[in-house]
Formats: structure tokens, C-alpha cells, sequence
């Protein structure tokens, strides 16, 4: 078993070796492997193959990525300069659909070149590296502030069901779901957390019980058909997951299963709670059917964790990566700026409005 994953970056800027350095997920639990990426095809594989993965750490990935990318670049003037960027950044954003931190973080690292227009490449460069470095390390104090959120809505001995993996294997650090869970640690309370296993890819299975072991929390693994019986007997006070992206209506993407477990949760009244940075709420989105779901290959069901081939050959497989969950049943979206009740239309402007006034004094 590893260090206590607090120790452990999960992703992060190599300014020495001018890489980006990640924990190839796709390893864990058995294996801790640290990558050390500068080629852009490898970080877009990184990032489509799940090597590196979870909302936020997508984000904080594809802006070192794309500041690399940047110094790389041989251009003679501005324009030049921002035509490449520009290329770079839509090869980055190619990489996964759903997930909206993805092009959010691109986004911001594009507008440092717009914002800085005409001037010469080498100061876009360092502006760049700056703006990379910033996204990364808002996220340990977004996702803090989330847990601080969090664990005023459980309490010491509490039964948490989660779903995924919205750890800090998920982020820089914390988590956004179990940020409670290991806040919670740090001030001496113990939860008895319940990871289902998430098929088809096993982030709860792998990742959240990896992570919540090594930080020594009473875990429970259950298949995703067991949350029902789980819930029945009385062992969940809560759900807590993470979000890939919250349209304006309060509808969230998260991994395939989420829904089920909200609607579960309403049958046997428990609160389902759903924490998103304000950097994965995308007010351009009006509501949960809008929002694009990643398809990914049929073997990721079939074949990915058996010995042979599970299912028949030629047999027709749906493998949505993502669902999204009606905001009807979510009882609150935590974020950095407090949580959102419904009315969520009302609610998350109002999150917004409370970033618009702290931003600046949180850094
Ligand atoms: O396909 P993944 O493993 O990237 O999916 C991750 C999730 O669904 C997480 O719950 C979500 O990104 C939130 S991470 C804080």
C-alpha cells in the first residue's frame, strides 16, 4: 500500500524536466506509477486513455499540457504565435467530451494570449506557465472548500455511499466527493464510506477504495447492483459524488450509474449530494440533455477485465461513459462558494454572483 495518498500529486508542472507529471491511474491499486509527459500525443492519450482523469485533474492536466505545447512553439510574432496556440488547444480539447473543466481550463490559458495580444512570444510563454500553475493550485483550496461544505452535512460515524471516483486521484488534492471524507480525518472523524464499483471501468473499485484504504477509512466495496440492498439496510446517511458538468438547470453529468443511485437514494430518503467546482457548472448549457455524452469502446465492457472475452463476439454493446441526473433529485450541488438548493436556476446564479464578489481575495 502506498503513502497515504495526501502525500502523493496526483497531477502536476515538472518546471525541471518541463514535463507533465501524473499517477498513471490506469496502474492502481496494484501498481504506483508516476509519468513524466512532454510529448503532446502522449499527454492526449494520458488524458483519453485515463491515465490521468476526473474533472478537475482533466483541467489542471490540459492547461500544463497546452503551456508545453506553448513552448514548443517557434513563431516570429504574435500572430504567428496565437495560430499555433490555437492548434495546440484543439488537439488538447479532442482529447474527452463530457467533462467541461477540460475546455474551461483551455479556455482560460487561451484567453492569457488574448488578453496579451501583440505581445512577444517568449513573455506569452512565462504568462502561460503562470496561468497553468494558478489553475493547479486553485483547486487544492476549490476542493477544500468543498469538503469544509461537506462535512457540515454529516457526522462522526456517518455511512457515505459514493459512486466513481471524485477523490484526490480525481484533483490536485482532497477530492470533490471525498473531500469530506479526508477532511474529516484530518479533524479526527471516522465515516464509513460504501465505493460502488463503477463499471465498465472500475474507478470506485480501483480508485476510491485505493485511496480511501490508504487514508486508513473504513471502506466497503459493493458491486453497483448492491447499493439498493446497502441503502435498504440502513448503512448510507448520505451520497455524496462528483460532476463532469452542471447545466444552469442543476441537471448533472457524472459517471454512468450516477443516476440509479440518485433515484435510489429518493426511494429510501437519503440525500444525494453532488459537489461541483464552479469550473464544471457550464451556465452556456440550459439543461442535462444538452450536455454531450462520451461513447467509448465496446471492449471496455467485453474484454477489459477478463481473462477472455466475456461477452459473445459480434455482440452489439452501449458503453456511455457518463449519465446525466435530473436535478429533481439531487438534494444539494456543494461548491467552492457554498451550496446550491433548489431552485437551482436561483441557487447557482447566486453561487456565481458570491465567486463574482470573493474573486480575487481567494488565491
Ligand atoms: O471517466 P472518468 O473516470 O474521468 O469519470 C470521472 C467522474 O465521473 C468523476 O465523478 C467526475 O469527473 C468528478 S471528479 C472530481
Amino acid at each position: 500500500m502506498a503513502d497515504n495518498i495526501l502525500s502523493i500529486e496526483t497531477v502536476a508542472l515538472d518546471d525541471g524536466k518541463n514535463a507533465l507529471k501524473i499517477i498513471d491511474q490506469t496502474r492502481l491499486p496494484g501498481t504506483v506509477k508516476i509519468l513524466s509527459l512532454t510529448r503532446q500525443k502522449d499527454i492526449w492519450n494520458a488524458i483519453y486513455l485515463l491515465q490521468v482523469r476526473g474533472a478537475p485533474a482533466i483541467g489542471v492536466a490540459a492547461a500544463i499540457g497546452v503551456y508545453l505545447a506553448a513552448r514548443d512553439i517557434k513563431a516570429a510574432n504574435y500572430d504567428a504565435f496565437y495560430a499555433k496556440f490555437k492548434k495546440a488547444k484543439e488537439y488538447l480539447a479532442s482529447s474527452r467530451p463530457t467533462a467541461v473543466n477540460l475546455f474551461w481550463a483551455l479556455d482560460r490559458m487561451e484567453k492569457v494570449v488574448l488578453d496579451n495580444k501583440g505581445e512577444p512570444p517568449a513573455k506569452l510563454v512565462a504568462l502561460l506557465h503562470d496561468e497553468a500553475v494558478a489553475i493547479r493550485d486553485e483547486d487544492i483550496w476549490v476542493c477544500r472548500s468543498i469538503g469544509e461544505y461537506g462535512l457540515t452535512l454529516i457526522k462522526n460515524g456517518d455511512g457515505i455511499l459514493t459512486h466513481c471516483n471524485a477523490g484526490q486521484l480525481a484533483t490536485v488534492k482532497y477530492g470533490t466527493a471525498l473531500a469530506p471524507i479526508h477532511l474529516g480525518r484530518e479533524k479526527g472523524l471516522n465515516f464509513k464510506v460504501f465505493t460502488d464499483e463503477t463499471r465498465p471501468l472500475l474507478q470506485g473499485a480501483r480508485l476510491s477504495a485505493f485511496e480511501m484504504v490508504s487514508a486508513g477509512v473504513d471502506t466497503t466495496v459493493i458491486c453497483d447492483n448492491m447499493a439498493s440492498q446497502v441503502m435498504k439496510n440502513k448503512w448510507v446517511k448520505a451520497c455524496f459524488v462528483g460532476c463532469d458538468r452542471v447545466a444552469a438547470n442543476g441537471d448533472a453529468a457524472n459517471k454512468i450509474g450516477t443516476s440509479g443511485v440518485a433515484i435510489l437514494a429518493k426511494h429510501y430518503g437519503i440525500p444525494f449530494y453532488v459537489c461541483a467546482p464552479t469550473s464544471t457548472i457550464d451556465l452556456t448549457i440550459k439543461k442535462g440533455s444538452d450536455i454531450v455524452i462520451e461513447e467509448r469502446k465496446a471492449e471496455e465492457v467485453t474484454e477489459m477485465w477478463y481473462r477472455e472475452r466475456m461477452a459473445p463476439a459480434g455482440v452489439k454493446v452501449f458503453n456511455p461513459a457518463f449519465d446525466v441526473t435530473d436535478n429533481e433529485l439531487i438534494t444539494g450541488i456543494i461548491t467552492e462558494y457554498g451550496i446550491a438548493r433548489p431552485p437551482y436556476a436561483q441557487s447557482i446564479r447566486k453561487i456565481f454572483e458570491e465567486k463574482k464578489k470573493q474573486s480575487g481575495s481567494k488565491k
